[in-house]
């Protein structure tokens, strides 16, 4: 698995996330030195911009094992139970989607987050009783696509909270040029950037049009990767100028031909594009506001002129 290999392992060779990736360093520094488990973190943001890589550094820097797992793969308090008697002290506990975990079991993550025990009940009816199992001191760490969708308790029990950016150009470039260098692929610096700039801020997209950009030039090219052959390249592959997606793009087209411009409800433009509200505000939505190719308005979603201008369209007479 190529993927694990991109991943940074240390915060020295993470690049990006300045303010995240230096008060890590703290925290992570002040917990070894006391011999302390760090506190449970919970890391937000659209999918791509590495919180799962994070969670990986911070096991890593902490000296601990991870455990991986996500809040929909937890069905039962038995499956939870099973997960942090597991555990061993200082143990770092992986997971993924924390806004889907069913509000049972986060009634009983409660006491095991605070104070290390969890209470299960066995059995059922007349002769069901509780009994209480301590569990060692780990850190969980969380991501979500938005704190928001975490429930009050739930979140106020993460001493530590990182919202992760979109990334720039120049330091997708820098991502670019050090997996191309694990890649074994031959790129100059304006590859890396028409690579970059194509990657909708988002390092997860940038190794993947690496490797698509690598596979062109080794069968239609002489295998190095000049900004000439990544241009010509992501064009053979249809990325789009901003590296927008199919989605990105029927959303856009929705908003500025279906609806011509006009400010739109979300759930108007997800039944228009057939998907779930919550993911096009989570996943689509944070990238096109970003770019400034969609606007929030009291009344809706509304393209703007660019969008039209993206999209090769005239925008509608005011
Ligand atoms: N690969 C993916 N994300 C990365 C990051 N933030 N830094 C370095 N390499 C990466």
């Amino acid at each position: 698995d190529q993927d694990r290999t991109l991943r940074p392992r240390t915060l020295d060779e993470y690049i990006g996330q300045e303010r995240v990736r230096e008060n890590l360093r703290v925290l992570i520094q002040a917990a070894r030195d006391r011999g302390e488990a760090l506190d449970h973190v919970i890391f937000s943001g659209p999918p791509g911009l590495g919180k799962t890589t994070l969670a990986g550094i911070v096991a890593n820097e902490m000296g601990a094992k991870m455990h991986t797992t996500s809040g929909p793969a937890i069905e039962r308090a038995g499956d939870l139970a099973a997960i942090l008697t597991n555990l061993e002290e200082g143990d770092v506990l992986f997971v993924d989607e924390i806004h889907r975990l069913n509000h049972q079991i986060e009634e009983i993550l409660y006491p095991a987050m605070e104070d290390f025990f969890l209470d299960i009940v066995i059995g059922k009816g007349p002769a069901a009783r509780s009994i209480r199992i301590d569990v060692p001191h780990f850190t969980l760490v969380g991501a979500t696509t938005r704190t928001g969708l975490l429930t009050g308790p739930l979140r106020d029990r993460f001493g530590i909270s990182y919202r992760l950016d979109y990334y720039t150009p120049a330091e997708l470039a820098v991502i670019v040029t050090r997996s191309a260098r694990i890649l074994g692929a031959d790129i100059d610096e304006q590859g890396a950037a028409e690579i970059a700039s194509r990657s909708r801020g988002t390092p997860r997209l940038a190794n993947r049009l690496l490797k698509r950009v690598r596979d062109y030039a080794q069968v239609k090219r002489e295998g190095s990767i000049t900004w000439e052959v990544a241009a010509e390249a992501l064009e053979f592959f249809e990325i789009d100028a901003m590296g927008l997606d199919t989605m990105d793009v029927r959303i856009l087209t929705a908003l500025c031909e279906t609806f011509r411009g006009r400010p739109v409800g979300l759930t108007t433009i997800a039944s228009a594009v057939s998907e779930d509200p919550s993911t096009l505000e989570d996943v689509y939505e944070p990238y096109l506001l970003q770019c400034g190719l969609i606007v929030r308005t009291p009344q809706g979603r509304q393209a703007t002129l660019a969008a039209f201008d993206h999209l090769g369209m005239e925008p509608p007479a005011r």
